[in-house]
C-alpha cells in the first residue's frame, strides 16, 4: 500500500571506513547541539565501524556522553546479558563500557523477560522512553528482508516494544553468529516500528551488496508492511549512509 512519500536524505559514502566515520560525526553533531540526547542503539556488523568511531572520537575528548541516555533496540529472548551473542553483551563490549555514560542512563532490553508477562515489560519499556522525553535519534541498521530492530515483516505501522517470533530469513542470516543454526534464539523482544517512527531523527545504515536489494525495495519501493524499512518513508527526519555497494540498486542517489 502506498501512503505518501518524504524526501529522504541519502548519503553514499566512499567505502565502509567512511560511511561509519559519517554515522560517528552525525551522532556526535547532535550530542553537541544537544548533550542530554537520547539515542536507541543498534547492533549487527554494520554499525561496529561507528562505534569504532565514537570511542575514538570519546578518547579524543571530542564528546561527551555524560548527559546521554541510550536504549538498544532489540534483544535476542533467552540470552542473558553475558552470553557472547546478546545484544546487551555486544553494546558493552563495542560501546558502552569504553565511553563516559552513566549507568543510570543505559536502558537494555531484557531477554531474560517472562515471555507471559511481555505486555507488562513492553509498556514499561514504552514509559521509560516517554519519561525521558522520548527517542531523539534512532540508530538502525536493517536486516535483507527489511527488518529495523527485530520488526520482521508483516510489523504494524503502530506496533510498540514487544516480542515478537523470528523470521526464518533472519534465523538463518543470523546464524554466522552462533556455532549452528538450532542455537539461534526463535524470539526477541524489539521497539516497535511505531517506536522507531515516533523518534525525532533517524539514521539508518547499511553497508554491502547484500543489502542493496532491500535498499532499493525500501528507498524506492512502495510502503509496505512487506518491507518495515519502507515505512522510513513516512518519517519526516531520515538520513541513510550507505556504502557505494548497498547503494548499487538505487535508481535516486543524492
Ligand atoms: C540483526 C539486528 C538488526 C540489524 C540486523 C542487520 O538482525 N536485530 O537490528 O539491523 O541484524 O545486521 P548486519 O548489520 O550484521 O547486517
Amino acid at each position: 500500500m502506498l501512503y505518501y512519500r518524504i524526501p529522504m536524505q541519502i548519503i553514499v559514502a566512499r567505502n565502509y571506513e567512511s560511511l561509519s566515520q559519517k554515522a560517528a560525526d552525525f551522532v556526535v553533531s547532535a550530542i553537541l547541539l544537544k548533550p542530554s540526547l537520547v539515542l536507541a542503539l543498534p547492533t549487527g556488523s554494520t554499525p561496529l565501524g561507528m562505534y569504532k568511531f565514537l570511542v575514538e572520537l570519546y578518547n579524543r575528548k571530542k564528546v561527551d556522553f555524560s548527559q546521554v541516555k541510550v536504549f538498544d533496540l532489540d534483544e535476542y529472548c533467552g540470552l542473558t546479558p553475558e552470553h557472547s551473542q546478546s545484544y546487551a553483551f555486544y553494546l558493552r563490549h563495542n560501546f558502552l563500557s569504553q565511553v563516559n555514560l552513566k549507568k543510570e542512563n543505559i536502558h537494555l532490553q531484557d531477554g531474560l523477560l517472562d515471555v507471559s508477562q511481555a505486555s507488562q515489560y513492553s509498556k514499561q519499556f514504552e514509559e521509560t522512553i516517554e519519561e525521558v522525553g522520548g527517542i531523539d535519534l534512532a540508530i538502525l541498521g536493517i536486516g535483507r528482508n527489511g527488518h529495523i530492530g527485530f520488526n520482521e515483516p508483516g510489523s504494524k505501522v503502530d506496533s510498540l516494544t514487544r516480542v515478537i517470533d523470528l523470521d526464518d530469513k533472519t534465523i538463518q542470516d543470523n546464524s554466522r553468529f552462533f556455532e549452528n543454526i538450532s542455537e539461534v534464539p526463535r524470539k526477541a523482544v524489539t521497539m516497535g516500528i511505531g517506536t522507531i517512527l515516533n523518534s525525532q531523527k533517524i539514521l539508518l545504515l547499511a553497508a554491502g551488496k547484500n543489502k542493496a536489494e532491500v535498499i532499493n525495495s525500501s528507498m524506492e519501493g512502495p510502503v509496505t508492511v512487506r518491507v518495515p524499512a519502507s515505512i522510513l518513508q513516512r518519517h519526516p527526519a531520515v538520513t541513510i549512509i550507505l556504502d557505494q555497494d548497498a547503494a548499487s540498486q538505487l535508481k535516486r542517489k543524492e
